[in-house]
């Protein structure tokens, strides 16, 4: 299940198992520390490619939801750049003062404030769904990076099961990120990566391709893109719906 919570939202739609995590933490001074504005090497480096792929499969898309939006970096750039777009950020809680830091700055006109958002496999009687805010027919775009192989395997499936509350009839959704196929890794570094992942947390660990897709599939998505990205990470897209040529 994906958990949200959100409130002031006019435009809304109640979505079973949707609750909220939230991280709290108390400040030991009494003078508040000055937030510092996240920052992710990665994505100076990977954000021009992926913009290349996302520019071509949101081209006609008008509402993009972010799931585990991270720094904010990526959706800055991506809203920037793909100006038809209303860019949705979204994350665990904590997360949320650092993308608002990017969004203020960058005061742009389509990045609405981000909702606390994560997926979570427990049972939805253990929390409040909460109403996700949505556009008029759902999310016709969805979009996440380097997130599958942070959240544990039964998130990865929980996320899957709850996306087609979010999206809509036509819906394009796009993950980046390292995948295994035919369940080895595509690079040594990819190896080198997954075992740093597991020593860090062993839910977590670089996903492979096609148990991805067959979670997608399992939702009535078709897999329109497999493409090789730099660093030995790949762009996943797929389509729901009737699936025109692009
Ligand atoms: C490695 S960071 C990637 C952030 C950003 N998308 C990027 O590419 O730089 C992983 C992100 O996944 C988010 N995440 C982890 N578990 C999640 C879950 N269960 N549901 C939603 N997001 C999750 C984290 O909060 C974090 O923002």
């Amino acid at each position: 299940m994906l958990y949200a919570v959100h409130g002031g939202v006019q435009d809304v739609r109640s979505v079973g198992g949707w609750g909220h995590r939230v991280t709290l933490r108390m400040p030991f001074a009494s003078t508040p520390a000055m937030p510092i504005k996240p920052h992710s090497p990665s994505c100076d480096r990977n954000q021009d490619p992926i913009l290349d792929m996302l520019r071509v499969h949101f081209a006609d898309r008008r509402h993009a939801l972010e799931i585990g939006s991270g720094t904010g970096q990526h959706a800055v750039h991506f809203a920037a750049a793909m100006p038809w777009l209303t860019w949705q950020c979204s994350d665990a809680e904590a997360y949320l003062p650092g993308i608002g830091m990017w969004l203020d700055e960058a005061r742009l006109p389509n990045t609405p404030a981000p909702f606390p958002l994560q997926a979570m496999a427990v049972p939805a009687a253990h929390f409040a769904p909460q109403p996700v805010p949505m556009p008029a027919g759902g999310y016709d775009a969805v979009f996440s990076a380097n997130t599958l192989h942070i959240m544990g395997w039964p998130e990865v499936e929980a996320l899957f099961a709850s996306l087609p509350t979010l999206l809509a009839d036509d819906a394009t959704v796009a993950a980046y990120g390292p995948f295994n196929i035919d369940g080895a890794f595509t690079s040594d570094s990819n190896r080198q990566f997954d075992d740093w992942l597991k020593a860090r947390d062993p839910r977590s660990g670089i996903r492979d391709l096609e148990a991805v897709s067959a979670l997608a599939e399992g939702i009535g998505l078709q897999r329109i893109a497999d493409v090789a990205m730099p660093a030995n990470n790949r762009m996943l897209v797929w389509r729901r719906g009737t699936i025109e040529a692009i």
